[in-house]
């Protein structure tokens, strides 16, 4: 399987459970390398044109005040299939449809606070990677 890097952000809302560190410990047992993080409050504008794809959505407005409420843990993350992995890890957009012990069923209260984004496919996840880390290569090898 392809070594590949994808994005993962941990939400305001897991980063005021300070979860953070139970979270990231699931990523390293799973085999995923932490090779890039900051921790950043989003502005409107970085929240927005970062959920750009979802404009047109009803929720948009809402995912971005929620974004933009407190700090969020932006994190690169490497290792073999690394998109899907971290999204098997992350559990389903509903944490009430979350298999358990995912971090979306351990940690997320509602479909709106829902503790954790993973980049979708590698496409997404060259553009998410860049967005945060402009310096920092992706790749799929
Ligand atoms: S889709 O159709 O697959 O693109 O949608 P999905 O990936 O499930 O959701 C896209 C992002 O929007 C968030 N979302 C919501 N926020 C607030 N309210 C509602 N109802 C809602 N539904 C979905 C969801 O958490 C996704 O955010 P990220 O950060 O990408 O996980």
């Amino acid at each position: 399987m392809a070594i590949e890097r994808t994005l993962s952000i941990i939400k305001p809302d897991a980063v005021a459970k300070n979860v953070i560190g139970k979270i990231y410990s699931r990523f390293e047992e799973a085999g995923l390398k932490i090779v890039a993080a900051r921790m950043v409050q989003l502005s409107r504008a970085e929240a927005e044109g970062f959920y750009a794809v979802h404009a047109a959505r009803p929720f948009f407005k809402d995912l971005v005040e929620f974004m933009i409420s407190g700090p969020v843990m932006v994190t690169a993350l490497e290792g073999e299939g690394a998109i899907l992995k971290n999204r098997d890890l992350m559990g389903a957009t509903d944490p009430k449809k979350a298999d358990a012990g995912t971090i979306r069923a351990d940690f997320a209260d509602s479909i709106d606070a829902n503790a954790v984004h993973g980049s979708d496919a590698a496409e997404t996840a060259a553009v998410e990677i860049a967005y945060y880390f402009p310096a920092l290569n992706v790749y799929s090898r």
